[in-house]
C-alpha cells in the first residue's frame, strides 16, 4: 500500500490517474497536483474513488517540496513537461521520495535533449539511497523493457535494432499533434540521428524513410527516421549493438502543414516581437493547435509500437518483431483518453508499481533496460499493454 503523487494534469496525467485509481490494493492515496488546478479536478471527477488535488508550479523547488512534506508520498511521478526534471528530481532529493518520468530532461530554450543533465544525478540519489527511473513510457519505456526482454530470452546478440513507433489512429483533425504540441515539434524537427559501428550519424530532418508492413491489419505505413532518447541508454547498456534506429510514422497531411508551419517560422522557439510583446512562436502555435487530451473522443484506429531486432541465436540469425497493438477507441472507453496518452500512462503506472513493491530496487538514476524486464512484461499483459512476438526468420 502506498501513497503517489502525481505531477502533470495532462493527457497523460489523465491516464496515470486513472490506472493507480484502477489499482487501490497498491495506491491507496493519490494526490494529483498540476499547474492549472481545474484540469486535476475535472480528472478526479471521472473516478471512482475519491483522490486529492493540488496547484503547483513544479518550476518552483519549494513549492513541490513543501506538497511532498504535506502529502508524503512513496513516489513521485512526474508526467508533467520534460521542462521540469530536474526542478522535481531536486525536490525528491530534498525530501527523500523516489522519482519516476517518461521524458528526459529538456532546457526550454534549445530543442536539444539527451539524458547527460539526468545522468548526472547518479551520486546525488546513490547517496540519498534513492532511485530515479528514466523514461517509464512507451518509447522510452517499454521500448527498452522490449530490447531487455528480447536480449534475455530470444537473443544471444542484439546487432541491428529499430524501434517503430506507428500511429494508424485518424483524430478527424487537418492538424494536431497527440501528445504536448511543443515539446513534440521540438522532437520532430530536429536533426535526425542514430547509432552505427560505435558512432553517431546526423541526418537532416525526416530526411530519410522507409514504408513499413505492420501487423494487427495496419498494412503498410511509411516510417521516417528521428532521434529518440533511448537510443542513447540503448546503446550504453548494450554496447555490442551495431545500429540502433527509431522510426516513426506521419501521414502526408500532417507533413505538409509542418513544413509550411516550419517556413513561416510558427515552429521557432526564440523570442519574436509581436506588438511590444515578446512571444514565442510555437508556444503561441500550441494555444491554436487542438489540447492532445481532447482527442480520445475522435480518434480512430491502432498505434503500432515495437522493437525489430536482427541477430543470433544459438549461432544462427534471427529477426523478430516484438510490439503492443493498442486501439485508440479502446482506450477512451477505459480512461477517456487517446492511444499515445494511454500507451505512455500505463507504464509510468507501472513504473511505479516495481518501485514501491521493490520489485525493482536500487540506489542511483536508472534507464528501464537496467532492471529484469520479465516482471514489466507481465504487468503489460495484466494492465492493458499486452504484446505479441513475431519471428520474422
Ligand atoms: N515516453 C513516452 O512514450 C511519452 C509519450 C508521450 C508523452 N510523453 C511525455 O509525457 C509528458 C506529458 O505529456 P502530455 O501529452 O500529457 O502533455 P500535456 O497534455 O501538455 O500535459 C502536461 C501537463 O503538465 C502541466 N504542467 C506544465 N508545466 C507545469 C509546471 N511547471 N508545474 C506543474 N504542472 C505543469 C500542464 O499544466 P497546464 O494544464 O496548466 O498546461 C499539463 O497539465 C511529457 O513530458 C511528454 O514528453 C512521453
Amino acid at each position: 500500500m502506498a501513497r503517489v503523487l502525481i505531477i502533470g494534469a495532462g493527457g497523460v496525467g489523465r491516464v496515470v490517474t486513472h490506472k493507480c485509481a484502477q489499482l487501490p490494493e497498491i495506491f491507496d492515496e493519490i494526490c494529483l497536483a498540476s499547474r492549472t488546478l481545474s484540469r486535476c479536478e475535472t480528472i478526479a471527477s471521472e473516478l471512482k474513488r475519491p483522490i486529492q488535488t493540488a496547484t503547483l508550479d513544479a518550476d518552483e523547488v519549494p513549492q513541490t517540496v513543501a506538497l511532498i512534506k504535506e502529502f508524503r508520498p512513496d513516489v513521485v511521478i512526474n508526467v508533467a513537461l520534460p521542462y521540469q526534471d530536474l526542478a522535481i528530481m531536486d525536490a525528491c532529493l530534498e525530501t527523500g521520495v523516489p522519482y519516476l518520468d517518461t521524458a528526459n530532461y529538456e532546457p526550454k530554450d534549445e530543442a536539444k535533449f539527451h539524458y547527460g543533465w539526468q545522468w548526472a544525478y547518479q551520486d546525488r540519489f546513490k547517496d540519498a539511497r534513492l532511485m530515479a527511473l528514466l523514461g517509464s513510457g512507451f518509447d522510452p519505456g517499454v521500448t527498452n523493457v522490449f530490447t531487455a526482454w528480447l536480449h534475455k530470452h530470444e537473443f544471444d546478440e542484439i546487432e541491428y535494432l529499430d524501434i517503430l513507433d506507428c500511429n494508424a489512429g485518424d483524430h478527424g483533425q487537418a492538424f494536431a499533434t497527440n501528445f504536448n504540441p511543443e515539446i513534440n515539434i521540438r522532437e520532430i524537427t530536429q536533426r535526425g540521428r542514430y547509432w552505427e559501428n560505435g558512432d553517431w550519424v546526423e541526418t537532416d530532418p525526416l530526411s530519410v524513410s522507409m514504408p513499413y508492413d505492420f501487423p494487427e491489419e495496419i498494412g503498410e505505413k511509411q516510417l521516417y527516421l528521428l532521434y529518440h532518447e533511448e537510443l542513447e541508454s540503448l546503446v550504453k547498456h548494450f554496447p555490442k549493438i551495431k545500429r540502433a534506429r527509431f522510426w516513426m510514422t506521419f501521414g502526408d497531411e500532417y507533413l505538409t502543414h509542418l513544413r509550411v508551419l516550419q517556413n513561416v517560422g510558427m515552429t521557432r522557439i526564440d523570442p519574436v516581437s509581436y506588438q511590444g510583446t515578446e512571444i514565442i512562436p510555437l508556444q503561441f502555435l500550441k494555444s491554436l493547435l487542438p489540447d492532445p487530451s481532447t482527442l480520445g473522443e475522435t480518434t480512430k484506429g491502432k498505434t503500432c509500437i515495437g522493437c525489430l531486432v536482427q541477430g543470433t541465436k544459438d549461432g544462427k540469425p534471427k529477426k523478430a518483431f516484438l510490439y503492443n497493438a493498442c486501439d485508440h477507441e479502446e482506450c477512451n472507453r477505459e480512461v477517456n483518453a487517446q492511444a499515445i496518452s494511454y500507451t505512455t500512462g500505463v507504464p509510468a503506472m507501472i513504473g511505479a508499481k516495481m518501485i514501491i513493491t521493490n520489485t525493482w530496487n536500487g540506489d542511483g538514476v536508472f534507464n528501464m533496460e537496467q532492471f529484469d524486464p520479465d516482471p514489466f512484461m507481465e504487468d503489460l499483459n495484466r494492465y492493458g499493454l499486452p504484446w505479441k512476438l513475431q519471428i520474422l526468420s
